[in-house]
């Protein structure tokens, strides 16, 4: 049976025991960075010094500096996966400036915590049929980094669940679609992808899905989105590590395209996995954990 096993500080153990104080200012100010990533191969993070490098930028904003490496997170995750028993996990890494000392910002010694549970990707079903999403007016806090502040997509999420919808988008309050509470967002019209790079965060999904996309023949457009670009597009994804990419085919309530997944969205996504699980592997084999 599949036990959680996390680590507070590089020191793993059972969930249950993985503590950090109660004047910690993640807990008592809200300050923190994050990253959510998923194993491929047998336990293999993908895209760990991509993730760790977005996981420096957002800590910057509060001044936190890099404190432990990329050997370090990987050494931790490769413990957890012997010691759990899951097959692949889905691993949070968040950092904080530690215990409140002084002032009203003041850390001591900075905390990192690798929490990594059973995958948990969605169904099957999602990426055959497609999910649905709403969009929300709202702007998130610092939008091009992944700090632990995500109370603004509250009100989407919410939203999205009453009308049992799988993902909020943020639209600004001057009418562009953002990316989702927890993902990207993509349009295709015919072989154009288009997709915000403003007031978003810089996915690695993302990313990754560009060179994969563009080598099956889709040509990549950034550019600003509005609600109607998603309502008359022929298809809508949404990227994020765990998820991949997943269709979307109803927002605000339409069917997109008639409510079917494209094609796409299906050749996109199974090269985009064929290529992390790839990659995966080769950066466990460069780190000699393969
Ligand atoms: C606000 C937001 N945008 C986009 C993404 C997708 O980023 P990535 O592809 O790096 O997981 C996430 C992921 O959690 C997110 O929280």
């Amino acid at each position: 049976m599949p036990t959680d096993f996390f680590a507070v500080n590089g020191r793993v153990m059972p969930a249950a025991e993985a503590t950090v104080s109660v004047l910690d200012l993640g807990f008592l100010r809200g300050i923190g960075a994050f990253e959510t990533m998923p194993t491929y191969g047998g336990g293999h993070p993908h895209a760990l010094d991509e993730h760790l490098r977005r996981l420096w930028e957002s800590a910057a904003t509060f001044g936190l500096a890099p404190f432990f490496t990329v050997a370090d997170l990987r050494r931790v995750i490769r413990e957890i996966h012997q010691r759990s028993g899951h097959p692949e996990l889905r691993i949070n890494l968040v950092a904080t400036p530690g215990a409140h000392t002084a002032g009203v910002f003041g850390g001591s010694t900075p905390t990192w915590v690798v929490i990594a549970r059973d995958i948990h990707a969605p169904p099957p079903e999602a990426y055959e049929q497609g999910v649905a999403v709403v969009t929300f007016v709202a702007r998130r806090p610092l939008p091009e980094f992944k700090t632990t502040n995500y109370l603004s997509g509250k009100v989407g999420l919410e939203q999205a669940e009453k009308l049992g919808a799988h993902e909020a988008l943020y639209v600004s309050p001057e009418g562009y679609v953002s990316e989702g509470v927890t993902s990207n967002v993509l349009v295709v019209q015919g072989r154009r992808v288009m997709t915000p790079v403003i007031d978003c965060l810089p996915g690695i999904t993302k990313a990754g899905v560009r060179p994969v996309a563009e080598s099956l023949g889709l040509e990549w457009y950034e550019c600003r989105l509005t609600r109607d670009d998603l309502y008359t597009a022929d298809e809508v994804w949404i990227t994020s590590a765990v998820r991949e990419v997943l269709p979307v085919v109803k927002v605000d309530g339409r069917p997109v395209a008639g409510g079917a997944v494209g094609p796409w969205a299906r050749r996109v996504r199974a090269a985009y996995r064929e290529a992390c699980i790839r990659s995966a592997l080769a950066d466990a084999q460069r780190a000699g954990d393969a």
